[in-house]
């Protein structure tokens, strides 16, 4: 394809289609590697207080923000907001960086996932589940920079970008919703059958204790807050471009607060539902350990793949157990993954007129390539906990701002974007709306300073500062520079023309239907 011919838009064939592609990129890793351990060091139960305020307050409201961008311009996100300024137009190639940066260290995640599901069968971990996934897994070398590979990972990493390739090349509808199809249900059959199984355990009552019950105290914390709000936008897919994305891609008349409802809180009871079986498990580690439930869970990535395999082990049918929960990592993590690549394929679609395969084997490609330079290394797994931290907290939050900043209230866009939804959906927004997202800049403002202040002052997890400057303050300087130069770069005017017909088709719409009453 010529590099001016007009690569064809993809379209969802149905609202059903992209109900389950928004769900299959909501629920991931994030439901089920992330939110139990960031619900363990956030105080447990508390956690669930500003987890639900997060969810209502800020992502919902912002989940139907960016559906309003995406489908009232049909663009990807620096299209979207390029519809909004020009001077907009950097938010939206920073986060679809953001989302470049989540992608490449999602794959290693998946690849582990792979091959755990393997060794559970055989519990190849033996008595020491954290050795085996520090030492002989990841083969875990001092901090720093290596190019030393480690096989055993490096093998599974490709084949997920493999796998991603063939999906996303299939295209938007035949690739990605019907892979969610067919996997996101699967995985709610899989994921409830585990939850069932936990629950029987001996033991899981305590773990629902700990997970429920409430220490107010944690509310007083603004690091919980942080938290909460940083998970419910990574789990919901927010703030880095796919659902900008995944929006242009509706109809033009298609009920979008409806389906945002639907996958907000189909989300959060997915993530609830894997917060309630892993804490029933780790109740039954507890008792089979004669400890207390805050002592057998190990914090952060160890929870999945430290605490996982010691329960699995101690478990009767453990194997199955664990093969069907890491597979259910991996069901999960592919339909996220391939929804955070499209960020990227798109924008290349639309910025450069290429086509729609050429733009997805680029991005693949490129991403690909990095991911398998960083990740699977004996030093990878620094470059991947500092690229999570600094994505999410600084990434992320930091997207969201500039989004609700520039251009809800520098460019007032909010009134608007309340009137091309309430012309398509059943779910009327109106004056709360347009206030819980203005709340929610301020304290998103306030989230990032405290944040960026402790990055700068205690610094992340002690890693010495190549770490943090290359893979953390390096790259938020990659994404902004990035930004910068490809705004520079000039829109093809056919891009620009089919923005300005599909804005035009939605003030036409939204002309034709009016009704800005709503909450
Ligand atoms: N929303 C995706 C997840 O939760 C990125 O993993």
């Amino acid at each position: 394809m010529s590099p001016k011919s007009s690569p064809q838009r993809e379209v969802f064939v149905s609202r059903g289609a992209f109900i389950f592609a928004a769900i299959g990129s909501a629920v991931g890793l994030g439901n089920i590697w992330r939110f139990p351990y960031v619900t363990y060091d956030n105080g447990g139960g508390a956690f669930i207080i500003p987890y639900l305020i997060a969810l209502l307050t800020a992502g919902i409201p912002l989940l139907f923000f960016y559906y309003a961008m995406g489908h009232r311009s049909r663009g990807s996100a620096p299209l979207a907001h390029r519809m909004v300024h020009k001077g907009a137009e950097p938010i939206g190639w920073f986060a679809t960086g953001v989302a470049i940066i989540i992608g490449i260290y999602y794959a290693a995640i998946i690849g582990w996932a792979g091959s755990y599901m393997f060794f559970s069968l055989t519990e190849a971990w033996g008595d020491d589940s954290e050795g085996f996934f520090f030492g002989e897994y990841l083969k875990l070398g001092d901090p720093g920079i290596s190019l030393e590979f480690v096989p055993g990972v490096l093998i599974p990493v490709i084949l997920v970008w493999v796998v991603v390739l063939a999906i996303l090349l299939m295209g938007v509808q035949n690739g990605i919703a019907n892979f969610s199809k067919v996997f996101i249900p699967l995985l709610i059959i899989l994921f409830l059958a585990l939850v069932i199984r936990s629950l029987f355990l001996p033991g899981a009552a305590e773990g629902l204790n700990a997970l429920f019950t409430p220490d107010f105290k944690a509310l007083k914390d603004p690091g919980v807050w942080i938290a909460a709000y940083g998970q419910i936008f990574f789990s919901l897919s927010i703030a880095f471009g796919i659902m900008i994305t995944y929006a242009s891609y509706l109809k033009k008349k298609t009920n979008l607060t409806g389906s945002g409802l639907v996958v907000g809180f189909s989300n959060s009871a997915f993530e609830i539902l894997a917060g309630i079986g892993i804490f029933a498990a780790l109740g039954f580690m507890a008792k089979a350990q004669g400890v207390e439930v805050a002592d057998v869970a190990s914090s952060g990535i160890g929870l999945a793949f430290v605490g996982f395999p010691t329960l699995i082990s101690e478990m009767p049918g453990g194997g199955i157990f664990g093969f069907v929960f890491f597979a259910c990592l991996v069901f999960a993590g592919l339909t996220s993954l391939i929804s955070i690549i499209q960020v990227p394929i798109q924008a290349l679609r639309d910025k450069f007129r290429v086509g729609n395969k050429a733009s997805t084997a680029w991005i693949v490609g490129a991403m690909a390539v990095v991911s398998i330079l960083l990740m699977p290394t004996i030093t990878g797994l620094y470059a991947l906990d500092t690229m999570d931290a600094f994505a999410n907290n600084v990434g992320i939050v930091g997207s969201a701002i500039l989004s609700i900043v520039v251009v809800g209230w520098a460019m007032r866009k909010l009134p608007v974007f309340s009137r091309h939804l309430n012309a398509v959906s059943s779910f009327k927004l109106g004056p709360i709306w347009m206030t819980l997202i203005s709340i929610t800049g301020v304290v998103l403002v306030y989230m990032l300073i405290t944040q960026i202040i402790t990055y700068v002052v205690e610094g992340y997890e002690g890693y010495p500062p190549l770490i943090l400057g290359v893979y953390g303050w390096g790259m938020i300087g990659l994404l902004v520079v990035g930004s910068i130069i490809l705004t520079l770069v000039k829109w093809p005017k056919e891009t620009i023309d089919e923005m300005e017909t599909a804005v035009a088709d939605s003030v036409a719409e939204e002309n034709l239907r009016t009704n800005n009453k709503g909450v």
